[in-house]
């Protein structure tokens, strides 16, 4: 056990090398892709579904992956009432029945393993590595919290009786939970907030990202299925008018939030005026993720690192590098292998082992990109550009590209595609980059590439971000290993997949008796 008492195992990984395990998963993704798939709000464990609307495949949107039905108001709230009436009865289980459910829940996901890829491929656009990761997380995300819940919510903590009182403090369910996910992390994020929530001792009403309803809904089915009681999870496929709508309502109790920090900005302002009680907002955002690399950096790990933090998930990471600071002296060298080393990257369908970069989300994510592109290319200097490949003339792709800007605060914004941009520092200017990248007030992931131990002390001293990480990429942290969140912009933390996550979602409650 580790010094927070966990004895636990993060699943484990599929070897895409091996042909006699990629070929029937392939064969088995391929069978689940056939069945006909449709999202649809799930009320006290009934499915509303109506005719609905197509969900297309962003590598080709001329494929239809399934249907969507949206949730109306009325059933918004209809949910709202159903999870407030069941509060205390999910309250009152133990958190060892809690945790079972999620512990079942993890071994549901594994078993559908192949359908759960195949969503994830052909809903959300994710690389056949990406998908593994996001099954990967999902599954830990469940055993994780589960185990955290039997440390924590099990029994209630004593406290010292110096007047011979017995004093004892436990942590409960808050109520409702209203749980709000985006499409980037489409079965993981949704999964590790709303199990949280359950483990937690509250009951969940989830709203996925409207991009990526149908694996919120799988997810939905596959956790009742579980044991989670029909009551105590209503899932509402939806845009931001119905998470707004949940908000608003004074009936919820808390909300779990991952997204864009303006839709943050949103949610913070609707629950400031909400006549309710006051109830915990949990934020997970945006960053403006720098690595800086200074001239001790061994070139080839340095440019591989910048390749994987930049462009794998075609950028669509929160952690994803926006800003590469490269030390002048040895500038030239690294951007010219970094622009031969983006030649060879391939941008295509993602369901191919041998794509490097698949499509953006949508085309609304696409117009966005490439509007900041052209800007770029008035005024600052490419550096690199991936050429798109065969066949991507139907889908929503953004080819990888890099430009040379004069300084962070440069961007006005996140771009959350395969976009980086390059700063070039001189030697002794240290301080004066990580006090810019700090000014941006984002405070997600940073990746420092240096051969001498006192830069990255240094930076991990000075920086105000969550996860700093040294000679290494900056994406892909593993849960209860690298616990993942940010600060300022980047958000309230406390940090998913850590061992305080839970406390949040959570409410404490002294007793003391007089013996
Ligand atoms: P988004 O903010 O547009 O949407 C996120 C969710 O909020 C969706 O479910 C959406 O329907 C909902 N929503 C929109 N308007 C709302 C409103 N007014 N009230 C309530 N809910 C509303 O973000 P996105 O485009 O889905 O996701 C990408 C963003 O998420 C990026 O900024 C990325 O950095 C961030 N992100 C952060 C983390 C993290 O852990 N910090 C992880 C993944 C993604
Ligand atoms: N947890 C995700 C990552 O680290 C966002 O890339």
């Amino acid at each position: 056990a580790n010094i927070y008492g966990e004895q636990r195992r993060n699943s484990r990984g599929v070897n895409l090398a091996d042909h006699l395990v990629v070929e029937p998963l392939g064969d088995a993704m391929d069978t689940a892709a056939g069945q006909h798939w449709h999202a649809a709000p799930i009320i006290g464990g009934k499915s509303l579904k109506g005719e609905g609307d197509p969900i297309l495949n962003p590598a080709d949107r001329r494929q239809q992956v399934g249907r969507v039905t949206w949730t109306t108001p009325e059933q918004a709230d209809e949910a709202i009432t159903m999870a407030s009436r069941a509060a205390a009865e999910w309250s009152a289980t133990t958190a060892e029945e809690r945790a079972t459910c999620l512990d079942r829940m993890a071994d549901l996901m594994e078993s559908h393993m192949a359908e759960l890829m195949a969503l994830c491929v052909r809903e959300a656009g994710k690389g056949v590595p990406d998908a593994v990761a996001e099954v990967r997380e999902a599954v830990d995300f469940c055993r994780y919290y589960a185990q955290r819940a039997r440390l924590d919510f099990g029994t209630p903590m004593p406290l010292p009786g110096p007047t011979g009182e017995k004093n004892e403090i436990a942590l409960h369910g808050r109520g409702v939970f209203v749980c709000i996910s985006p499409w980037n992390f489409p079965l993981a994020i949704f999964t590790g907030q709303v199990t949280a929530a359950l483990a937690a001792g509250n009951t969940v009403v989830a709203k996925p990202a409207e991009q990526t309803s149908l694996i919120g809904t799988r997810a939905a089915e596959l956790l009742l299925e579980a044991g989670i009681p029909p009551e105590a999870l209503q899932l509402l496929p939806g845009g931001g008018d119905i998470g707004g709508r949940l908000v608003a309502d004074e009936r919820i109790n808390g909300v779990a939030f991952t997204g864009s920090v303006a839709t943050a900005r949103r949610i913070n302002q609707t629950l400031s005026q909400r006549q309710g009680p006051i109830i915990p907002l949990i934020a997970e955002t945006g960053g403006q993720n720098a690595m800086i690399a200074d001239s001790t950096a061994l070139p080839e790990q340095l440019v591989r690192d910048v390749l994987i933090s930049s462009f794998q998930s075609a950028g669509q990471r929160c952690s994803a590098l926006r800003v590469l600071y490269l030390q002048e002296d040895v500038a030239d060298h690294v951007l010219h292998m970094l622009n031969g080393a983006m030649q060879e990257l391939t941008v295509g369908d993602p369901a191919w082992l041998a794509t490097d970069v698949g499509p953006v989300i949508d085309p609304e994510a696409r117009d966005g990109l490439m509007r900041h592109v052209e800007a770029m290319k008035r005024s600052a200097r490419l550096v690199g550009e991936t050429p798109l490949g065969p066949d991507t003339e139907h889908g929503t792709f953004v080819a990888p590209v890099a430009f040379e800007i004069n300084g962070i605060d440069d961007l006005d914004d996140e771009h959350f595609g395969p976009i980086l941009h390059v700063v070039r520092y001189k030697a002794g200017e240290l301080d004066r980059v990580v006090d810019a990248i700090n000014n941006t007030r984002y405070g997600l992931t940073l990746g420092v590439h240096s051969r001498i131990d006192a830069v990255a002390e240094r930076v991990a001293q000075r920086a105000r971000v969550g996860n700093l990480y040294v000679n290494r990429n900056q994406i892909g942290a593993v849960v209860g290993v690298q616990p993942f969140g940010g600060e300022g912009l980047s958000g309230t933390g406390p940090k998913a997949g850590g061992p305080r996550y839970l406390h949040r979602f959570a409410t404490e409650r002294a007793v003391t008796v007089d013996t």
